[in-house]
């Protein structure tokens, strides 16, 4: 396989974000983020680590930069921390956060690289929080005032925006079990979260139409095959709840179907039983250019009653002793093959890019070598999946590989290095993966 077999226009990236990457938490006039705050909550993050520093990206852009050409990439993906532009999440413009992005969107064109810029990559301003954070009916009005701020200052020069990455991911993790920040737990907080961020989707690509000329529209998805563990009724039936939760909520109403609702699991009388004003609304439809996807593992799950609501859970992939990652993540190339397809398939859903891509797989550095052929051999059957993918007619049009840099991995800390660079957190040395020149043969 060769980077060329995906044709010359295909958009070859690599990706990264605000909060895991740039660390300078406190300078500039940044305000704090909810993962800040959750951060110093004891237990939250493995070993206690703090995203304070992470790998120095606000320092060190120039730097990272030229190391994702010098790998062969020409996409440069990063998402625009929401504190360094607006402090307190609304209100004041804070002017050396506009600035610092303004430079990092200079050097990639300079460098001859395509910015594409993510709003939200999770790291919603803690001062928006304590008024309910994205289960506030302010969020809207929030999120607008950041996009338009966002479309002023940087719509001239960036015509490649990401609204939202993964709307399930942050509701779920952030809003109904706690395990990423916020850290808040129960439906009282996920429905209206989940039709706050449906909300956002839309509006947020209508403010970049609205302001930007010529741009190049998406949101990002996570997504997971789910599995049954077995055939029986009842194991078929958990698996079909999970999907609708796991796969449909943010898609389906984006595209103008609703809120996906079958017997016996109707989301959209759950969220709107919570609250008469949530039903599913034109306004979350969009007509995005493309749609991000997101797979990192499917899912094997069973019947649990014990569980609520979703009376579902999974069956890990060390349980039923399949490949699977460091992050204990299956490892299912004909999988992610099947999601692009269904994904794709979806009327309405114009082009695909993947947005995400990669592992984390425990690596060893010796005498400055890191061989890390497990990784080198997942983007080898992945992309091998995506390429049978695109030569059957998806409209597949990009590949971003996550992520440039072992960075800071929310609540596993600095531990889950998923990088095609290996960074040295005490003295922030680079040190470029196997994987990493694996991709410079591929591409260059
Ligand atoms: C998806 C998220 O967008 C990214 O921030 C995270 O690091 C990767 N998954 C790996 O967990």
């Amino acid at each position: 396989m060769k980077g060329s077999d995906f044709g010359n226009d295909f958009l070859w990236g690599v990706a990264i974000a605000a909060q895991q990457n740039e660390g300078a938490h406190n300078i500039d006039g940044r305000g704090a983020s909810i993962w800040d705050a959750f951060a110093r909550r004891q237990g939250k993050i493995k070993n206690g680590d703090k995203p304070s520093h992470a790998c120095d990206f606000y320092y060190r852009y120039k730097d990272d930069i030229l190391l994702a050409r010098a790998l062969g990439f020409k996409v440069f993906r990063f998402s625009i921390g929401w504190t360094r532009i607006l402090p307190e999440g609304t209100g004041r413009v804070n002017k050396a956060g506009v600035a610092f992005y303004h430079k990092v969107i200079d050097e990639c064109l300079e460098l001859g690289m395509i910015p594409f810029v993510t709003l939200y990559h999770w790291d919603l301003p803690q001062e928006l929080e304590k008024e309910g954070g994205w289960a506030s009916h302010q969020l809207l009005k929030w999120f607008t005032r950041f996009v338009t701020v966002c479309m002023h200052e940087y719509g001239d020069k960036v015509k490649n925006w990401i609204v939202l990455n993964e709307p399930m991911g942050f509701t779920t993790l952030g809003y109904m079990i706690g395990k990423h920040a916020p850290g808040k737990m129960g439906l009282e907080y996920f429905l209206p979260a989940v039709h706050n961020a449906a909300m956002a989707q839309a509006e947020g690509g209508k403010i970049i139409r609205a302001e930007v000329k010529d741009a190049y529209i998406g949101t990002s998805f996570s997504c997971s095959e789910i599995m049954p563990y077995t055939q029986k009724e009842a194991d078929v039936q958990a698996a079909n709840r999970m999907d609708i939760l796991l796969n449909r909520l943010f898609i389906e109403p984006s595209l103008g179907m609703g809120y996906p609702h079958e017997e016996g699991f109707n989301l959209t009388d759950r969220i709107h039983l919570h609250n008469k004003a949530w039903k599913y609304t034109e306004r979350m439809k969009f007509d995005f250019d493309f749609i991000g996807i997101q797979n990192y593992f499917s899912l094997t799950v069973k019947h649990n009653p014990l569980i609520p609501y979703i009376q579902a859970t999974e069956v890990s992939a060390t349980t039923r002793k399949v490949p699977h990652t460091s992050m204990g993540w299956e490892i299912n190339a004909d999988s992610f093959y099947r999601m692009v397809k269904r994904f794709s398939a979806y009327e309405g859903v114009k082009d695909v890019i993947i947005s995400e891509g990669g592992a984390y797989f425990k690596d060893n550095l010796v005498n400055g070598v890191i061989d890390d052929a497990h990784r080198i051999q997942y983007f080898q059957d992945y992309l091998q999946a995506l390429l049978k993918a695109k030569q059957e007619g998806v409209n597949v049009k990009g590949y971003f590989a996550w992520t440039l840099m072992d960075n800071f991995e929310w609540s596993e800390g600095y531990k889950a290095r998923f990088g095609l660079v290996h960074v040295d957190f005490k003295t922030q040395l680079r040190t470029i993966k196997n994987s990493g020149y694996w991709f410079r043969k591929l591409l260059c």
